[in-house]
């Protein structure tokens, strides 16, 4: 079912029009849909239902609260990349026992609160993050639960940006070098060495790099297997693309049965860190058109959502959907680049659109609940947006927009003297 759909030429979400929701709290503004998330969700838990698994949702794509506390609710795991998103996650009702923390860069005072909390594992992505984190739970009395993140040397195919499985990347330790680490495991008393973990980047539309990477991931556990070292867990990360244009990626039932058979009778769980594919396609950014600008050269439709509010345009060169809210037969449709109102080139959220529109008009940029909110900032002294849940006809601001005053409580003038 579309979450998103046009009922007599308007847009809703559910049973909600979107420019109720506007009128109610203003553009730009973030519209998420409870029963695409759900069903989402589901979709990937029905998928791995005949093996041993936790998905983990990676909370990086979309942080917010009642987001994560819908997933709580339905039984979710949670990948972590921060002692922030940990905060979250348990204001959330999310379980600590079902928590991952991945990244390159764990503090100290992060690997505590963690282990304080007791979370299921670290995934560990350099020998010195070991060494560190073995220092910190033998500090305190404990043993950290481990997996280490392995950089399997696939291309996965994927923008730059966003591919992390190549020998060249700054994530996770070679396949060679991990081995060693793994039989060497006595050396590290405070470490429980849990499983084996991978992540080989985002937006994902073709199943090879993964299996590629699974089969390498594979190759390793069998050979620590047979040198005496079990483990119980195989984490293959996230990655799972959406479809923003023409993208036709695997479907969650593609995706686990790829998974299910290369594993093969091994008593692995299966752990997975799905974000975009959760989230990406349960919201839209609403915006407005405050101008339209023409010049002999382009069309602009400058509206008041920017690269500050959605950055996936200017830094990936991403390609989002755009559709007027209320759409126009009045009109002839004039190709537009939809900009915002910031003091950059790069400030656009789409270029080229055919869209019949006059000021004042309402827009939806489409697939935007992944790493829309959450990569959003306050450049140009921008408040951020504000952001509303969408469940059947109910409209709940899960997030009220910043206000200016908000952007600079936390800064001080110097003394007059
Ligand atoms: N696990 C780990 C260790 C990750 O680094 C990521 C994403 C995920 C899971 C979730 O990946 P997903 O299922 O969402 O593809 N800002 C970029 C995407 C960056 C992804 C970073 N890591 C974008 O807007 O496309």
């Amino acid at each position: 079912m579309d979450h998103f759909s046009y009922r007599d030429g308007l847009l809703y979400c559910e049973s909600v029009p979107l420019d109720e929701i506007a009128s109610l709290f203003g553009t730009p503004c973030y519209v998420y849909s409870r029963a695409a998330i759900v069903q989402r969700w589901n979709a990937f838990e029905r998928s791995f239902s005949s093996h041993e698994h936790l998905l983990c949702y990676a909370v990086k794509a979309n942080s917010n609260l009642a987001i994560l506390n819908i997933l709580a609710r339905l039984g979710s795991g949670f990948d972590i990349v921060s002692v922030g998103e940990l905060e979250r996650v348990l204001v959330a009702g999310g379980d600590p026992q079902k928590v991952v923390f991945s990244g390159v860069g764990k503090r100290i005072d992060e690997m505590r609160r963690a282990l304080e909390v007791g979370i299921f594992c670290f995934n560990v992505e350099s020998l010195a993050e070991l060494e560190r984190l073995d220092k910190v739970a033998g500090g305190m009395g404990c043993r950290a639960p481990v997996a280490l993140r392995v950089n399997p040397d696939v291309d996965a195919g994927t923008h730059p940006y966003i591919a992390t499985g190549l020998k060249e990347s700054k994530f996770g330790i070679s396949l060679d070098e991990a081995e060693g680490i793994y039989l060497r495991h006595t050396q590290f008393p405070h470490i429980c060495f849990l499983g084996l973990d991978c992540h080989i980047g985002s937006q994902l539309t073709t199943l090879a790099p993964l299996t590629d990477a699974l089969d390498r991931m594979l190759t390793l556990y069998d050979r620590l297997q047979a040198n005496g070292l079990s483990l119980t867990h195989l984490d293959m990360g996230g990655g799972l693309g959406i479809r923003y244009q023409h993208e036709d990626p695997p479907t969650p039932d593609g995706y686990a049965a790829a998974f299910l058979q290369a594993l093969g009778d091994r008593p692995l769980r299966l752990i997975i860190e799905p974000g975009r594919a959760i989230v990406g396609e349960s919201g839209v950014l609403l915006t407005q058109v405050e101008y339209l600008k023409v010049t002999p050269n382009k069309s602009f439709a400058v509206v008041d959502a920017a690269m500050n509010d959605l950055i996936r345009p200017a830094l990936y060169d991403a390609w989002h959907n755009v559709e007027p809210v209320v759409s126009r037969t009045d009109l002839p449709a004039t190709s537009y680049d939809i900009v915002g109102p910031v003091c950059e080139s790069g400030d656009f959220l789409a270029s080229g659109r055919d869209l019949a529109l006059i000021a004042g008009d309402l827009l939806a940029v489409f697939a935007a609940g992944a790493y829309g909110f959450s990569m959003s900032s306050n450049y140009n002294t921008r408040p951020r947006a504000a952001e509303i849940l969408v469940d059947k006809t109910a409209i709940h601001c899960v997030r009220k927009r910043e206000t200016v005053a908000d952007l600079y409580a936390g800064e001080v003038i110097l003394p007059y003297n």
